[in-house]
């Protein structure tokens, strides 16, 4: 924080200096990513209140918002060099993780040298740009009296506020890339790199600097949170399933790359009493040989729910290539052709989603149909109960925000919600049958409200 503070003092009163000075030292057509400095003038974004007449202008004070899941990307490059990120890293045998390829990624703009302008820090951790794009191509238009969003755009600025375009922006390090240092292997797990979770309407929520006011519906359009949440899932699927495509990233030495399967599936307790009740449950919409790890198919569980909601022509498709897939993972037969027909399917999806009109009853019929008996038997892992509970969760805010319940009647399911979130609290005593009934608690009391 200090150090941002000193930056911004430095480079006030000579911002337009500052600014035009990093789009001329462009290198060639190369964009370059000027720095957090850059955009932190107090006449720009680093005010200390949120009362610009167009945009906050406090973004800054979010994003390095020492308190809250808000400024968790200003932390994120001091987190390799934390005794947790330190540890893996050493177990990993990486060396130091704040200079480690395999970590920066993720945790930094890690531009490569010759696209870092003069204010550029690496340390800055996820910076502005990481999001919204490197700045030397849109940085004079975004300011320009009469420069338009669709201008920016077309500098380079990136359309966060399209859903597919920001869910595959933070699924590049929420969930992974194939581009380098964008991974997280099974081996980073098992040094100890923390599960990655997410859910874009959620996580969108939780880092929110931004406000959707008249101007900002004029400019751009308002969130759609029944869409994020959907589109969400099926670009999670996608990246995945894309992921999974290509050999590389799909082995680690003579096994599967285990990252891509359901954790729990091998790291449970075995017992040997010949009395002992069976955890393992089949489930109805993954056809694979007992006993082997399932992928990980939290996203596709919700999706499929989704889809029946929202595009139900498309649906059918997605779930027939979700069970192929399934089934050729597990045969270890057709899996390239069976990921591109499952990637494929959560595109088409995508497109769908995009296009469907905005019902006032969706978001009832969203939650009627994760607790329905189509879904709820699919939540037989704890991965997919966590992606369950956020669903509803999202879904909630949305009845709330489309006026169709009230605040009042939000805060009662508040305690139902809060004892799924504790179902699904530690995965190590996690237990389907209670997660389902608590789960079925939540949704009945928010379908008495419809
Ligand atoms: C694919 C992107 C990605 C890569 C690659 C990656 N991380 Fe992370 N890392 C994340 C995300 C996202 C989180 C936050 C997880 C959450 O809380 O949802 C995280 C969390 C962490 C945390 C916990 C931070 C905290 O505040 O508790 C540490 C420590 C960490 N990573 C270290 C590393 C190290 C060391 C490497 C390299 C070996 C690495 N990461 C590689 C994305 C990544
Ligand atoms: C983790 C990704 C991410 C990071 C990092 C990030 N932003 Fe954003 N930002 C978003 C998203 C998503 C939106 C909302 C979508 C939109 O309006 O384009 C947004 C919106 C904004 C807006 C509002 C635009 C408007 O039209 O009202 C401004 C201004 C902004 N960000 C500035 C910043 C600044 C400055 C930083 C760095 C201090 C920053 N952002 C860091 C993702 C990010
Ligand atoms: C360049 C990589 C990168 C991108 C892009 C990115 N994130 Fe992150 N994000 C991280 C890392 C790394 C962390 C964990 C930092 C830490 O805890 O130290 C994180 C943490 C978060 C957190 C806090 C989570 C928690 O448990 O406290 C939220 C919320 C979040 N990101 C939302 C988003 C959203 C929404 C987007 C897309 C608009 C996005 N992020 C894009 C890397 C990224
Ligand atoms: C196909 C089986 C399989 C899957 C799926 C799997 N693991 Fe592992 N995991 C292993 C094996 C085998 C080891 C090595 C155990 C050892 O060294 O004793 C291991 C080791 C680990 C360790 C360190 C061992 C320890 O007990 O400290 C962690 C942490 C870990 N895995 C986390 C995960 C996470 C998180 C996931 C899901 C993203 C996952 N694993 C998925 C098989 C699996």
């Amino acid at each position: 924080m200090a150090r941002i503070l000193a930056l911004m003092a430095l480079i006030t009163g000579a911002l337009t200096t500052v600014l035009s000075g990093v789009v001329m030292a462009a290198p060639g057509p190369a964009p370059v990513f000027g720095g957090v400095a850059t955009c932190a003038g107090s006449t720009c974004h680093g005010r200390a209140q949120g009362n610009g007449a167009v945009v906050r202008q406090d973004e800054l004070a979010h994003w390095q918002d020492p308190a809250s899941p808000a400024g968790a990307h200003s932390r994120a490059y001091a987190a390799l060099a934390s005794p947790r990120g330190a540890r893996i890293a050493a177990a990993l045998g990486l060396g130091p993780a704040t200079s480690a390829a395999a970590c920066l990624g993720c945790h930094a703009t890690n531009a490569p040298p010759a696209q870092r302008g003069p204010r550029f820090v690496l340390s800055d951790g996820v910076g502005c740009e990481s999001c919204h794009g490197a700045s030397s191509g849109w940085i004079a238009s975004h300011y320009a009296v009469r420069g338009t969003h669709a201008d920016n755009i077309a500098q380079g600025l990136i359309a966060l506020d399209r859903p597919a375009v920001r869910a595959g922006v933070c699924l590049d390090c929420h969930g992974g890339a194939a581009r380098p240092g964008h991974f997280v292997t099974h081996a980073m797990m098992a040094a100890g790199h923390p599960r990655l979770v997410f859910e874009l309407d959620l996580f969108s929520a939780l880092q929110t600097h931004w406000n959707e006011d008249a101007d900002y519906a004029a400019r751009k359009r308002r969130s759609d949170h029944l869409r994020l949440w959907a589109v969400g899932q099926a670009q999670a699927v996608r990246r995945s399933a894309s992921l999974y495509a290509q050999a590389g990233l799909r082995t680690q030495g003579g096994f599967p790359q285990f990252t891509f399967f359901d954790c729990h599936s091998c790291h449970r307790q075995i017992d040997d009493d010949p009395a002992r009740f069976k955890p393992l449950e089949t489930n109805p919409a993954r056809p694979i040989t007992l006993g082997t790890p399932p992928y990980n198919d939290e996203n596709m569980i919700l999706l499929s729910a989704a889809a029946r909601v929202i595009a139900p022509a498309a649906g059918g498709g997605f779930d027939t290539a979700a069970r192929a897939f399934h089934g050729a993972v597990s045969a270890g037969r057709g899996q390239d052709a069976a990921a591109a027909r499952l990637a494929a399917a959560a595109e088409r999806l995508i497109t769908a989603f995009d296009a469907a009109p905005a019902q006032r009853d969706t978001a009832f019929a969203l939650v009627a149909a994760i607790a329905d008996k189509t879904t709820t038997p699919r939540f037989t892992d704890y991965a997919g109960s966590v992606q369950a509970v956020m669903a509803i969760d999202t879904l909630l805010g949305a009845l709330v925000a489309d006026g169709r319940i009230t605040v009042g009647a939000a805060a009662g399911i508040r305690a139902n919600l809060a004892r799924a979130y504790a179902a699904v609290k530690a995965p190590n005593t996690y237990d389907p049958a209670q997660f389902r009934a608590a789960l079925g608690d939540a949704t009945r009391a928010i379908a008495v409200l419809r």
